[in-house]
């Protein structure tokens, strides 16, 4: 059983995209990155204060918005508007959830496709569908690029998503399908859930129930990923998936924290290169 070291994956992704960052700065062009976040949501926070963190290190700038919980849809989509038009700016990012009363979907649909580092709008998610992108989105291309670091196959495997999700279950499964896997994707009202998972080679779980995924779930030899970012009766830090019991069922398993949440700022990290590059002329 190997425990697959996300920490360390993504630090090699980000001392590419450092190394690729000076050169574009000696062009003249800095990647700069928005983030917005609305109220004091603590893991949002967390998360904020990471993505902002890993700036810094690869040679971003970042500029952090932080609104109050009180803020109104037409103040939101008026920073977005403003963001949109900054030259300086090429990734905006809004933080989810959002406080109750605003609106996600109008926040999503009114950043600029070009500036979508999160590729959470409508043309971006449908040129995925297609297999023609600039952009994928973080968490899913986080786990493909943990998958290719420890050179695991998907090509023909039984591959189970737990969550449907659009940021992460519903794009998960086309990346995994984008490279030959046979697909399922599993949630609230799928029955005979453990029939199913039990038969997947690669598994992952995206429900946000702490230690959801327990051994009798789980095939023996399996690849299981973890998504999950839940605290567990005592309040600790855990994951979707009941590590302690399920990993010496695995071949490969990925631990919370250090599996997939540091991957999935990594892969922020290329999007914006990736923008900044774009919205330069570059390719
Ligand atoms: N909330 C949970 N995951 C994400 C993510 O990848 N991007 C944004 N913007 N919000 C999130």
């Amino acid at each position: 059983m190997t425990i697959i070291d996300g920490k360390k994956v993504s630090a090699q992704v980000k001392e590419q995209v450092a190394v690729e960052t000076k050169e574009l700065i000696s062009k003249g062009i800095t990647p700069g990155l928005a983030v917005i976040l609305v109220g004091e949501d603590p893991a949002s926070r967390v998360y904020v204060n990471n993505k902002k963190k890993a700036c810094e290190l690869v040679g971003f700038k970042s500029e952090e918005f932080n609104l109050p919980e009180t803020t109104s849809q037409d103040e939101l989509l008026s920073l977005v508007e403003k963001l949109n038009n900054r030259r300086d700016i090429n990734g905006i990012l809004c933080q989810l959830p959002l406080p109750e009363g605003l609106d996600e979907n109008a926040v999503i649909e009114a950043i600029s496709p070009l500036k979508d580092v999160d590729a959470f709008h409508k043309q971006n998610v449908g040129r995925i569908m297609i297999g023609d992108y600039d952009f994928l989105p973080c968490t899913p291309a986080g786990i493909m690029e943990m998958l290719h670091a420890y050179n695991i196959s998907v090509d023909g495997k039984k591959c189970v998503v737990i969550g449907r999700s659009n940021i992460v279950g519903k794009p998960m499964g086309m990346l995994l399908l984008h490279e030959n896997g046979t697909v399922t994707i599993c949630h609230s009202h799928t029955k005979n859930l453990k029939e199913i998972t039990s038969d997947a080679d690669i598994l992952v779980a995206a429900v946000g129930k702490p230690k959801f995924v327990t051994a009798d779930m789980v095939k023996n030899g399996a690849v299981v990923i973890d998504v999950g970012m839940d605290r567990d009766e005592n309040g600790k830090l855990c994951g979707d998936v009941d590590f302690e019991n399920v990993k010496d069922k695995c071949s490969y398993i990925t631990p919370v924290p250090g599996g997939v949440g540091p991957m999935t700022v990594a892969v922020l990290m290329k999007n914006t290169l990736k923008a900044a590059r774009l919205q330069n002329g570059l390719k």
